[in-house]
């Protein structure tokens, strides 16, 4: 089943279109990286499939339902949570539980799975940053959403807890939870992520996983090994071999291996396929670069 599926969405901020057109569908149990400039629209998405934002033209259904309407199977960890800094880590927890009608043994489990347990009669603002954004999980999670939004959970965090948060996120989709995770962090999300939705002055410029966005945008990949040199990389018509380093397209890498194990005899060769970086660049095209204009 399709968690948030859009046709057409358009979004409109003080008469100024932020969404342009969104179409989209995004199915159970994935990974998402949201993707794009600072003020492409990441975050009005996220707010949108939340229903706190309608939108102008076009559909949008959540969970096949109008968005905003299942809050309790949709979790939301916001840029900024605020708590209740003279509070516990407990009593805040309880706190969103009441709001959202879950039991004290829901608390403590979410608090056991999140490894809160040693500071939970603590007070937040005691808390560190990666201890905030443990709880702000904790939080969304207390309804076990079928769907995470999470915007920029991990700016801040020591490598460890970021590391903890995407592994949290994976492990949750064994519970066909779908995580939809806006970041900047896109060499830290890539190894996390089934599909990444790029977003552009409000448009969508890709969607897919890393291995699709490489075939589509023909990126290039780099072999390595020692016995490459100048003058195969020249006889084989690819990019040339500094440092036994050849480039070449994605579309010619089976073939370009093929040829290299078996006329060349080289067997120690070491691929370096494209990165999230390369596929969110060649989806940009001419607008590599361009973000938003500040004034
Ligand atoms: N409350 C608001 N009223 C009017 N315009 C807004 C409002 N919030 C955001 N915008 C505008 O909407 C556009 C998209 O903002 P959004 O916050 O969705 O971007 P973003 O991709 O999340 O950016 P960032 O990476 O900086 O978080 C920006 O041009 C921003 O100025
Ligand atoms: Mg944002």
């Amino acid at each position: 089943m399709s968690v948030v599926e859009s046709s057409k969405l358009s979004v409109f901020r003080k008469n100024k279109k932020i969404l342009s057109d969104v179409s989209l569908s995004i199915n159970e149990g994935q990974l998402i990286a949201l993707i794009g400039h600072n003020g492409a629209g990441k975050s009005t998405l996220i707010k949108t499939i939340l229903g706190l934002i309608k939108a102008k033209s076009g559909s949008i259904r959540v969970l096949g339902k109008e968005p905003g309407t299942m809050r309790e199977l949709v979790g939301y960890l916001p840029e900024h949570v605020t708590f209740y800094e003279t509070s516990t880590v407990l009593d805040n927890l309880k706190y969103f539980a009441d709001l959202k009608g879950v039991s004290l043994e829901k608390v403590k489990e979410m608090i056991s799975i999140l490894g809160l347990s040693k500071i939970e009669n603590q007070k937040v603002s005691l808390c560190s940053k990666g201890q905030r954004q443990k709880l702000g999980l904790a939080q969304a999670l207390l309804t076990k959403p079928k769907l995470l939004l999470l915007d920029e959970p991990t700016v801040g965090l020591d490598p460890m807890a970021s590391d903890f948060m995407y592994k949290t996120l994976v492990a949750l989709k064994v519970h066909g939870c779908t995580s939809i995770v806006c970041t900047h962090e896109l060499q830290l999300i890539e190894s996390f992520m089934d599909k990444a939705l790029v977003l552009n002055h409000g448009q969508i410029k890709a969607f897919g996983s890393l291995d699709e966005l490489s075939k589509h945008f023909d990126l290039p990949v780099f072999i390595s090994s020692s016995s490459i040199t100048p003058v195969i990389s020249k006889e084989i018509g690819v990019h040339d071999g500094h440092n036994g380093t050849i480039e070449c397209s994605y579309s010619h890498l089976d073939e370009t291996l093929e040829i290299l194990r078996r006329k060349y005899l080289i067997t120690d060769l070491k691929v370096k396929m494209p990165s999230l970086m390369n596929a969110f660049k060649a989806s940009l095209g001419e607008d590599a670069g361009v973000g938003e204009v500040h004034e």
